[in-house]
């Protein structure tokens, strides 16, 4: 298990490129299973979980070939059941339920249990898959859904903490080949949603409406191959903004979509920092100390959940009384107590983090617990004195690629450690 060491008060100055999206790409990947034709996708990322996830589609009969961020799948013959042994590694296994619903009107993957951001339940996703007339069975830690036939129906996803981004994709892939008219009321809005909807479209697919509340589908009787290129990351991107506003002097990321970012431009630019943009890069100027915050986290286009541990990253250090609330996920704070090891003054309330920025943050051992997590002791580590050891760095390496690589060519010190065992 590797271990990253950062060296911190180094500047950072210069240009990255961001990769493809990891949450768009892990859905468009599960839709190759909708056709019998090959599909191949573009700019998708080297990262741990797309390997779970093309790992899963190979255990259940696609072939699979990838060559540096190109991957070609072919789903001549498929089996319906997920391997608990691969689907347990990656909650987002659970998006082969809805393609192969579609395409073999019968699914089987084990059940998400909780995780580290807290109780992580499918009921919306299940429920949407009633509205197309299938029913379930749990059995043995497993999920099955099954139907004679599928018929489009209309389903509100709304939750209790808002829409959800995977059970709208899920129902999205199941009702494309469903008989007749679907409407996902409630429906996500993410740029991943419409990501997908545009990759189920070029397959032959009728969608409207992704990127809105009311996405409606109308059945078609057969999907064909595609050809698709992934939308650039927009967490990975607003992460490196961030680390921007830490340390940096002049950031640039190319192969960006500025409008995807909004709320987190919104937000960094109330902090005091400079950004400019252009239809595909952005540039942060970093200007040392931000200015206080109020962060609440929201469905899109609200600001994301993902980058919730950055910014209070960010708001540890010389920001003034901050109030950072997460109403998506409102046990997702695992790094707070990390920072708070490194000398920050945090307050945790029901799903609401209160940050006074300090003076100094000191270097001290960290131990990552969840993807976004780790993002946010790295850049915490970028303006903390001394070295900031981050352990337990696969989480990292499940959503940033070359996280090391890409802070380094901008600047910074940070070094990969194997550790044995
Ligand atoms: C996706 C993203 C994740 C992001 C999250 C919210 C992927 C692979 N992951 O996760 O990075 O943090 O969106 O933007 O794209 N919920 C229910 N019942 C359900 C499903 C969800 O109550 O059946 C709740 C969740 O517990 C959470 C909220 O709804 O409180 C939103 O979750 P959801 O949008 O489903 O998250 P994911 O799609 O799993």
């Amino acid at each position: 298990m590797d271990k990253i060491l950062v060296h911190g008060g180094h500047k950072l100055n210069g240009t990255i490129r961001i990769s493809g999206s990891k949450n768009s790409a892990l859905p468009i990947l599960a839709a190759a299973l909708l056709t019998k034709e090959p599909v191949t996708i573009h700019h998708v990322p080297d990262l741990s979980d797309i390997h779970y996830m093309l790992q899963i589609l190979a255990s259940l009969g696609c072939e699979v070939e990838r060559a540096s961020g190109t991957v070609t799948i072919r789903a001549e013959k498929i089996i319906t059941e997920a391997p608990y042994e691969i689907v347990r590694k990656m909650r987002a296994s659970v998006c082969v339920l809805g393609p192969l619903l579609g395409r073999e009107k019968e699914a089987t993957v084990s059940l998400p249990g909780g995780c580290v951001i807290g109780d992580r339940p499918i009921d919306l996703h299940l429920k949407g898959f009633q509205a197309l007339g299938a029913a379930h069975r749990i059995d043995a830690g497993n999920v099955k859904v099954f139907a004679g036939e599928l018929k489009g129906g209309v389903v509100n996803l709304r939750g209790k903490f808002g829409p959800t981004v995977l059970g709208t994709d899920n129902v999205m892939m199941a009702a494309v080949l469903a008989d007749g008219v679907t409407v996902i009321e409630s429906a996500a809005a993410e740029p991943e949603v419409v990501d997908l909807a545009n990759f189920l479209n070029a397959m032959g697919a009728k969608i409207e409406g992704a990127g809105t509340r009311r996405i409606i589908i109308e059945g078609v009787k057969e999907l064909h191959g595609a050809e698709h290129e992934v939308i650039p990351d927009r967490i990975e991107a607003g992460t490196y903004l961030v680390a921007g506003a830490i340390a940096g002097e002049k950031v640039t990321l190319k192969r960006v979509r500025p409008e995807h970012l909004e709320a987190v431009t919104e937000q960094l630019r109330s902090a005091g920092y400079q950004i400019e943009t252009s239809d595909s890069s952005m540039t942060i100027h970093g200007n040392g100390e931000p200015k206080s915050l109020q962060i609440t986290t929201e469905p899109y286009p609200g600001f994301p959940t993902d980058m919730q541990a950055q910014m209070c990253a960010l708001l540890a250090k010389n920001s003034g009384i901050s109030v950072v609330t997460d109403t998506i996920f409102p046990q997702r704070f695992m790094h707070v107590s990390e920072l708070k090891r490194m000398g920050a003054d945090i307050e945790l309330n029901n799903g609401t983090a209160i940050v006074k920025g300090v003076e100094r943050l000191g270097g001290a051992p960290v131990m990552a617990s969840d993807l976004r997590a780790s993002a946010a002791l790295v850049l915490a580590g970028l303006h903390a004195d001394g070295v900031t050891e981050v352990n337990r760095v696969y989480h990292i390496d499940r959503g940033y690629e070359l996280i090391d690589d890409k802070l380094n060519q901008l600047g910074a010190h940070i070094e990969r450690v194997k550790v044995k065992g």
